[in-house]
């Protein structure tokens, strides 16, 4: 039983696997938290009816009534709440008390939905906890409901407010990152002060990312120490504090961004807030980050392909930019065939007058001079060379140089009579707006149906501003923010029902919209447009701490990439991008026969290796911020084989580097290196095996297979 409920106390316990999350209804009504760690499995351990003494300056204020589940705004309570509400009649103080329960089984998960009435007016919070008892995560969110006659306005719904147990010391870690620097892994002790991580540009990203984790004293590592997580699924604008109040109290709070939020509830509506996934690790960040990927393997990513192996792909960007046409196109496909590629992405470029970035987007049909025959002649041929097609969009976008922006200039996001802000020459279609909607679904819907495309780079580059939607009342138009995600999600699904077998890649320049809730409908993300390898293996730890590996494709292409003019070992920058889901951006026709020979032996090493990559579990055994080397750990779900990169950054002074202990295999099973020296799991485990990495740059990938007859 996943869930237990004490009817006669009124608590209610949680249980996954390993963890166990706890609540009560308190004295007053209120429901109150009680517990969230390691798996405890008598309910009446949990620490029900719990009393502080009081003195009278500390008042309300030490109560633990203070840690209610979702706190709303109102009462004696001033630290960070979760729901905000003015009522029709202006009063804007909310209290909430508990109803009832309900249970719910479904076929992965069993769900608890508890339910709050405002002591005054008939709204209701419906608390919603999905237990994955396998996979040891908890999924948060509410709903709230207004029964009352009149509207009532949302000012802050959050999605779920998360305690840990009172009086440690915590150190946060949480995600930094920009444009071409996503994904930076920070780490810092709390002191008595809120944190507050946030997006306001209508993304989930890049400045952060909406996932954060807690460790106790700081002294979590990738295999020890208890560490608390939390990852929203939201694709817009976000926040999450993380607060230690007076109390000694730490408390997460995460949902949408209450920045220009709001959202008018009519009588009889309910606005659901996104889900918030919560895992609790005794085993360190390692475990955290693997129980996240096996929710992301199982369940949440589209479920046809999650275990389905991403082809090796080449994409025209890096090198030729908007300089494509169908003569050249077809003779790359050639190149890139011969190599090995299985799936040719032609990227930007292709449609109306796109000669640059200043013109084109919205005007979704083949150029004509570049494509005077459409697409079918380049398909036709990429089919025939035995690869798979993929194309580039930007549906939310339109240039002002665009046929579509000349039609439809009411449709972009702008507050009348004032100049709209351009940003890489576009503005961004109002995705709020249903006829907007209808029309990007109408070109998608044309452009897969009508061409065999098994692969489609969804793209967006710029952030939101001038977000005002003076066609709806005024107390509708900050919806604009949530309508705008619910309907870019929308067309996702709908592309995910209608064309199932196609790939949908999320890219936003790179990684800037990567989150649970666009994840939960793509198949892979452009982690950055910054494909210089050693920022990589920054990166990929940041990605990995919450994110799944094999959805993170990562592109190799020229020597000195402009973006920091770096000279890197074609050998090292393909195995950097092995680690992961392998695209080939290079410049074909530039490569020497060398150059091509070694993609080809890499490309092939790679199909032998990529089921471990792509489905296997990850151990990151030594981390790139913190040594001049880094050393990751694939292993098979069956613990037959494993594979090992060993990535060097600057090695320095001859240095002898420390045996790599691996991890995840089978202690008496016997396994051989690279074909050659043969050592039991146990042996690589504790003793490990010998490496050396010399100067800049330099890389080595073992493949570690179980033998089945040797001694
Ligand atoms: C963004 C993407 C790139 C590429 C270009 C095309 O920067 O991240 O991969 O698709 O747009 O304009």
């Amino acid at each position: 039983m996943k869930i237990l409920i004490d009817d006669e106390k009124k608590i209610f316990l949680l249980q996954t696997e390993h963890t166990s999350y706890g609540m009560q209804v308190g004295r007053t009504g209120k429901l109150l938290h009680l517990y969230w760690g390691k798996r405890i499995d008598r309910i009446r351990d949990l620490p029900y009816d719990e009393q502080l003494v009081l003195y009278p300056f500390e008042d309300e204020e030490r109560k633990p009534e203070n840690n209610q589940e979702y706190t709303p705004s109102g009462g004696y309570y001033f630290d960070e709440s979760c729901l905000k509400i003015t009522y029709a009649d202006g009063c804007r103080d909310t209290k909430l008390f508990y109803e009832g329960y309900q249970l719910e089984k479904e076929k992965d998960s069993m769900s608890l939905r508890i339910t709050l009435k405002e002591v005054l007016y008939p709204v209701y919070v419906h608390l919603v906890y999905t237990v994955y008892e396998g996979l040891d995560v908890i999924d948060r969110s509410a709903v709230i409901e207004n029964l009352d006659t009149s509207p009532i306005q949302l000012e802050n719904a959050k999605s779920a407010s998360c305690y840990l147990p009172r009086g440690k010391k915590y150190r946060l870690s949480h995600m930094s990152g920009k444009w071409a620097g996503e994904h930076i892994l920070e780490r810092r002790m709390l002191t008595q002060s809120k944190v507050v991580l946030e997006t306001r540009n209508g993304e989930s990203g890049p400045d952060s990312c909406p996932w954060v984790a807690l460790d106790e004293n700081g002294s979590a590592d990738e295999e020890k120490g208890r560490v608390w997580a939390a990852s929203l699924h939201w694709s817009g604008n976000w926040r999450s504090i993380v607060e230690l109040d007076k109390l000694d109290q730490v408390r997460i709070t995460m949902g949408i961004n209450e920045f220009d939020f709001g959202w008018e509830l009519k009588s009889g509506e309910q606005f659901e807030t996104p889900v918030c996934s919560i895992v609790y690790s005794e085993n360190g960040f390692g475990e955290s980050s693997r129980r996240f990927h096996r929710y992301q393997r199982e369940w949440l990513i589209p479920q046809n392909k999650a275990k389905s192996i991403r082809k090796v792909m080449y994409n025209s960007w890096e090198v030729f930019g908007f300089d494509i046409d169908e003569g050249q196109q077809m003779k790359l496909a050639e190149i890139a065939a011969d190599i090995g590629v299985e799936l040719f992405v032609m990227d930007d470029g292709w449609f109306g007058e796109r000669d640059n970035d200043k013109a084109g987007l919205g005007d979704w049909y083949p150029s004509k001079s570049k494509f005077p025959n459409g697409l079918k002649p380049l398909i036709d041929k990429v089919n025939q060379l035995g690869m798979e097609f993929g194309i580039w969009v930007e549906p939310e976008m339109v240039n002002p140089l665009s046929s579509l922006y000349r039609k439809h200039p009411e449709w972009v996001l702008h507050c009348p009579g004032k100049e709209i802000t351009e940003k890489r020459n576009q503005y961004v279609l109002n995705f709020a707006r249903e006829d907007v909607v209808a029309f990007v679904w109408d070109f998608l819907y044309k452009l897969l149906s009508e061409n065999n495309i098994q692969y489609l780079k969804w793209d967006m580059n710029r952030h939101l501003c001038e977000v005002s939607w003076p066609e709806v009342p005024l107390a509708e138009q900050r919806e604009i923010w949530t309508r705008y995600v619910t309907n870019l999600w929308g067309i996702f699904d709908k592309i995910q029902k209608t064309f199932p077998d196609v790939i949908l890649e999320n890219c936003s320049s790179g990684g800037c919209r990567t989150d649970f809730g666009m994840l939960s409908r793509s198949d892979l993300v452009n982690t950055s447009d910054n494909v210089d390898p050693l920022d990589n293996l920054k990166i990929f730890e940041g990605f990995t701490q919450v994110f799944l590996p094999k959805l993170s494709g990562r592109v190799v292409t020229v020597n000195r990439n402009e973006i920091n003019m770096r000279s890197a070992p074609l050998s090292y920058r393909l195995d950097v991008c092995m680690m992961q889901t392998l695209v080939i951006g290079n410049n074909l026709f530039l490569c020497t026969q060398q150059e091509l020979q070694l993609l080809r032996e890499k490309i092939t090493y790679y199909k032998e290796i990529r089921e471990v990559v792509q489905n296997g579990e990850l151990y990151r055994l030594i981390s790139s911020y913190e040594n001049p080397y880094m050393a990751v750990e694939y292993v098979k779900q069956d613990q037959t084989e494993a594979i090992l990169f060993l990535l060097g950054q600057s090695m320095q002074f001859r240095q002898i580097l420390p045996r790599i202990r691996l991890k995840g295999l089978k202690e008496d099973w016997l396994y051989q290196i690279n074909e050659d020296k043969i050592i039991s799991g146990s042996g690589l485990e504790e003793i490990g095996i010998d490496i050396a990495l010399t100067g800049d740059m330099d890389s080595q990938v073992y493949r570690i297979i179980r033998m089945q007859n040797e001694r």
